[in-house]
């Protein structure tokens, strides 16, 4: 990295407010951050062993310096760990080494410790505070921010979870030069998404360095992970609990999370299946004459500039719209959907579903394979 970037986004939720930290080697600083929170109890910090290799070494001697009596709790890499039995195994660590309410957990790592550790931090205790550390670029501009904690049911994704904001959330944006080109692009679909959702000059900025951005820049990825944190930030100010305003996020999200239920979780990375739920919903927006085709045009080239997919899998009706009904955008039987207008404004609106098979129908067959089937090379996954 070169020069230290640091910029500090606040989350303003009354007494539940906290920062964003996000500078290059903050991973050094945990504890002294922690300290300047006032925070005088133990630490545990829960990470996973692929990070914990790359990243503890520094976050524990951070907090050994600056005083604190510290452990580190493992828990495996990957989505397998969001389970209430991974959780459990965090409760019993914590109670076994007498943590209690003044108790902090740290997370170390991408999206799944976060939430699991955010999580355990929830009910431990009937809640103690939680800092967030992470690692990728999905927990960077989203899953740290908004105090959304959960863990896997065999009968749905995130279906156990709870509100509980984090009390510091720490960005070293360093950490994200060693994610696998995948992960990273995965990333890159969410960073489209606020652009799309909220901010046509980001947007732009987007357009015009996304080849710096593939390259991991320094000045553009800050720039991006600030920008990102600024919108979530502003969107969970006004509606913390996603009653309303805060559903604009799951922009993308309709379509995207049917595809991955339809392909088991194995097939597309979150933000993969994000990308294609953003490329096929400006469709349907543009298609019931709510955006133009500029929309649509700016964003498919985006996203393909990103090196996302952008197809739909060759899927059939029946089982998209039966993999849409499962998901928690139903509210009250209906289905509903975020639209853009433009670049940097979106509707949301009750999806309709003849309409919606019209224009799936309307689509011709721009359909790719089977959602079994991975759209790029394979990759290593849990
Ligand atoms: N709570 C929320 O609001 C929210 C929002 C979005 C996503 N999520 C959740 O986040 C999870 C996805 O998060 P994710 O995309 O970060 O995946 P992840 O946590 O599984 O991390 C992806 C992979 O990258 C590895 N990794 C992490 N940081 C690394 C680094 N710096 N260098 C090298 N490897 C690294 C991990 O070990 C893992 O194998 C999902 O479970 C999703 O439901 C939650
Ligand atoms: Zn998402």
């Amino acid at each position: 990295m070169t020069a230290p970037v640091e910029h500090c986004v606040k989350v303003s939720l009354a007494e539940r407010s906290y920062d964003i930290l996000i500078r290059s080697g903050l991973r050094g600083e945990v504890g002294r951050c922690l300290r300047g929170l006032g925070f005088s109890g133990k630490v545990a910090v829960v990470t996973s062993p692929a990070i914990r290799r790359l990243y503890a070494p520094a976050v524990i001697r951070s907090l050994r310096q600056a005083g604190y009596e510290t452990r580190s709790i493992l828990i495996p890499d990957g989505e397998r760990a969001k389970t209430l039995r991974w959780v459990s195994a965090i409760l019993d660590e914590l109670a076994t080494a007498r943590f209690e309410r003044g108790s902090v957990l740290v997370a170390l790592g991408g999206g799944v410790v976060g939430d699991v550790t955010g999580f355990a931090a929830a009910i431990f205790a009937r809640g103690i505070p939680c800092v967030q550390v992470p690692t990728t670029l999905v927990a960077q501009v989203d899953s740290s921010v908004g105090g959304k904690t959960a863990v896997n049911h065999a009968l749905g994704k995130n279906l156990i979870g709870a509100f509980h904001q984090p009390r510091l959330v720490l960005i070293d944006p360093e950490t994200l030069n060693t994610l696998p080109t995948t992960e990273w692009i995965a990333g890159l679909a969410e960073v489209i998404k606020y652009g799309m959702i909220a901010d046509e000059e980001f947007f732009a900025y987007l357009e015009r360095h996304m080849v710096a951005l593939r390259k991991r820049e320094d000045g553009p990825v800050a720039h991006v992970v600030t920008r990102s944190c600024q919108i979530k930030a502003a969107v969970v100010r006004e509606d913390e609990r996603e009653s309303d305003q805060r559903r604009i996020l799951n922009y993308g999200h309709t379509v995207g999370h049917a595809l991955e239920s339809l392909g088991k979780y194995r097939t597309l990375l979150h933000g993969e299946a994000v990308a294609i739920g953003m490329v096929q919903e400006a469709d349907f927006a543009r298609y019931l004459g709510l955006c133009p085709n500029e929309v649509t045009a700016r964003q498919h080239a985006l996203v393909r500039e990103a090196g996302l997919p952008d197809t739909l899998p060759r899927v059939r009706f029946s089982e998209l719209w039966g993999a849409m009904q499962h998901d928690k955008k139903v509210a009250h039987g209906h289905l509903y959907c975020v639209l853009p207008e433009r670049v940097g404004r979106v509707v949301i609106r009750p999806l309709e579903p003849s309409t919606f098979k019209r224009w799936f129908a309307s689509r011709g067959d721009k359909q790719e394979r089977r959602p079994g089937s991975r759209h790029v090379a394979s990759r290593p996954k849990a």
